[in-house]
């Protein structure tokens, strides 16, 4: 996958602050902390596209990338991050429902998980709501390079049990470590649009 432009669009909170519907979209669902923007920016091999920190909840609004003009990235703020008030996360929902229920553009979501945890309350909520809408989904299982490889088939399939993996959709073991995936996160991603 060869990269010759990824551009930083804009942020917006609410459908009037989206950026004018020019090419598909994939967004990029998960806990904070999980590494949404770390995938971003190893897929388009960027060191700091996407801004990350060790810190939960560097992303607060949608965030933009037009890709090759060919795929829009659209990073979104990641969830269940405990020191975040009731306030903030009525906020992020509404956020997210809009983005999610209106975007005809929308092709379908990357939703990330830690591979090394079952995928936690949260996790299971946002692929329920995901499915709920027919959004295509991508599990992307990161930070690969943490685990045994002796280990990862069965931290899948506990992924997969948890959330009552639906067939159709792609499970892609991932690290923005070692590269891990990416081909394999490509091509589902392509598969998309
Ligand atoms: P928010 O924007 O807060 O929602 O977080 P995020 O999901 O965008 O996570 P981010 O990409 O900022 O990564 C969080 C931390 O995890 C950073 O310290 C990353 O370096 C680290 N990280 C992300 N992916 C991996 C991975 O595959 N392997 C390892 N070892 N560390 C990772
Ligand atoms: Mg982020």
């Amino acid at each position: 996958m060869k990269i010759y432009k990824a551009d930083f669009i804009t942020s917006g909170v609410n459908p009037e602050h989206y950026p004018e519907p020019m090419l598909p979209e994939v967004a990029l669902a998960g806990r904070s902390n999980v590494g949404k923007s770390s995938f971003i920016n190893k897929l388009v091999q960027r060191k700091a596209l996407a801004r990350t920190s060790s810190k939960p909840g560097k992303t607060q609004t949608l965030n933009f990338f037009n890709i090759n003009d060919e795929v829009m990235f659209v990073d979104v703020p990641g969830y269940g991050y405990a020191k975040v008030s009731k306030t903030e996360r009525e906020a992020w929902g509404k956020m997210m429902e809009k983005y999610f229920t209106q975007r005809e553009i929308l092709k379908g979501v990357v939703q990330l998980v830690d591979i090394r945890h079952d995928p936690s309350a949260d996790d299971v909520t946002m692929y329920d709501f995901l499915k709920y809408y027919d959004l295509p989904v991508i599990v992307v299982a990161t930070k690969l390079d943490k685990i045994k490889k002796s280990q990862r088939d069965k931290h899948i399939a506990a992924i997969k049990r948890k959330l009552q993996f639906d067939g159709q959709d792609t499970l892609i073991p991932f690290s923005s470590e070692t590269g891990e995936g990416v081909d394999a996160a490509w091509e589902a991603i392509y598969r998309l649009l």
